[in-house]
């Protein structure tokens, strides 16, 4: 991504902060998986948003109006033996020349810099919470400057929650932040794809996970999430990742799977069978599910609220499990009493970028917040049958059945990203036959 963007979405925040404030965000810490090895970084979406800079053991600091620079990076120092180690790293230089700080100082001097930072401004804008070690350290600086303010030195009044902007901003995608969700959704699509044409009885779930190692790393983007590959039994555990069971014929295949580019997430389920033809019981249910999807995706437009698409997909599931005689009662009743959460109890979506699970509030006060053009969400209904189920004959037994796109909210109404990726009955059969 270009270092514009960071830049314009600096000089917005900024420009919301206003006078004599200062924002202060730390980046992700490595974490240690055991003795000298490392999970693989991934950096903190808030401080990804701002900076670009890949790298741990970094601050940012934002400070509107200063003089000798409003963005200034606090950053690891370049060193020839650790780089040859451990890989790269920017420096000051690296942090002024490739990613646009006005100012950098190395991190070990932070304790010595930032205060004299704080110093004459009114509210430091910051998150508090995410990083316990860090707000330890932070307000140990502000202390430092009150203890000294007898000397005339002007003490912070407030810290603000940096997220109520941030975030908000974060809600709303720009024409780069959807390039890249239209990148990972691109590949995404390719590696359903392959998974749906290598599956067959006898394969193990993991042989599908990889292919979608394969294609993702193929392209240089990695999981968003751990994937979920479950067949039969398995599609009814929701965050069911053990992925090491064997595919049985006559049985579904549940894959959710996503990956991020540059950070921006694809998160995609679809259900099919392993033998490539539904049986007429899977069918009956999956119907429904596409059936809800369809209702709820109609629900993405500006000026609906973010419940409608849930109320539309419920709705439609209770329909049709009244129809197969799964649920008994009205509609109205049913949905008043919530019935159909014995076999749909997640909701029909979430807010999708950095985070798969993304930043922005859902309601407003006590509204449900207006879907507006630029806002990224999830469609993901389901239903979920697990053996034994109580009351439920044995023929609808281990059928979990999700069907998930992601959808951006256009000015006219809606674009389903991930739209290339089948979901009809037909269609999926017809791409497992060939
Ligand atoms: N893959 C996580 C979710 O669907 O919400
Ligand atoms: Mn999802
Ligand atoms: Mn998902």
């Amino acid at each position: 991504m270009k270092i514009t963007e960071f830049k314009r979405r600096r000089s917005q925040l900024m420009k919301m902060m206003g006078k004599n404030t200062i924002a202060i965000l730390p980046s992700s810490s490595e974490l240690i998986r055991n003795r000298d090895a490392h999970f693989p970084f991934r950096q903190d979406s808030d401080f990804l948003y701002l900076t670009g800079f890949n790298e741990p053991d970094a601050v940012m600091v934002l400070k509107p109006g200063r003089k000798h620079g409003e963005y200034i990076l606090f950053c690891r120092e370049k060193d020839p033996e650790k780089e040859t180690w451990n890989g790269r790293r920017a420096g000051q230089e690296g942090a002024i020349d490739i990613h646009g700080a006005d100012d950098s100082f190395p991190i070990d001097d932070i304790d010595d810099i930032l205060p004299g930072m704080l110093e004459g401004t009114d509210s430091i804008f910051n998150i508090m919470g995410r990083y316990s070690e860090f707000d330890k350290r932070l307000i140990g600086w502000v202390s430092h400057i009150r203890e000294h303010s007898r000397s005339g030195k002007h003490v912070p009044s407030e810290f603000v929650a940096l997220e109520y902007l941030l975030h908000d901003m974060r809600l709303f995608k720009s024409r780069e932040e959807l390039r890249m969700m239209r990148k990972a959704a691109a590949i995404n699509v390719r590696a359903h794809l392959r998974a749906m044409k290598l599956c067959a009885p006898g394969k193990y779930e993991y042989q599908i996970h990889a292919e979608f190692d394969h294609e993702y790393r193929g392209y240089n983007a990695d999981h968003a999430y751990p994937a979920i590959v479950g067949g039969g039994a398995n599609g009814c555990i929701l965050h069911y990742t053990d992925n090491n069971d064997e595919l049985k014929d006559g049985e579904l295949l549940l894959i959710d799977a996503g990956c991020e580019v540059e950070g921006y997430a694809s998160d995609v389920t679809r259900t099919f069978p392993v033998n490539g033809k539904y049986s007429s019981a899977q069918r009956d249910l999956y119907d429904i599910v596409l059936a809800a999807h369809q209702a709820a995706v109609k629900k993405v437009k500006p000026g609906n609220h973010w419940n409608d698409p849930h109320d539309a997909a419920v709705r439609v599931i209770t329909r049709g499990l009244i129809e197969l005689k799964l649920l008994k009662g009205t509609v109205a009743r049913l949905l008043k009493e919530q019935a159909y959460r014995k076999f749909y109890m997640h909701r029909t979506g979430h807010w999708l970028g950095l985070d798969v699970h993304d930043v922005g509030d859902y309601r407003v006060g006590d509204q449900w917040r207006l879907l507006e053009p630029g806002m990224v969400l999830t469609i993901e209904p389901g239903i979920y049958i697990p053996a034994h189920t109580r009351g439920v004959h044995r023929k609808w037994w281990n059928i979990g059945i999700r069907i998930e796109d992601d959808v951006l909210v256009t000015r006219q109404g809606c674009e389903i990203l991930t739209d290339a990726l089948p979901r009809k009955v037909a269609e999926i059969e017809a791409l497992m036959a060939g």
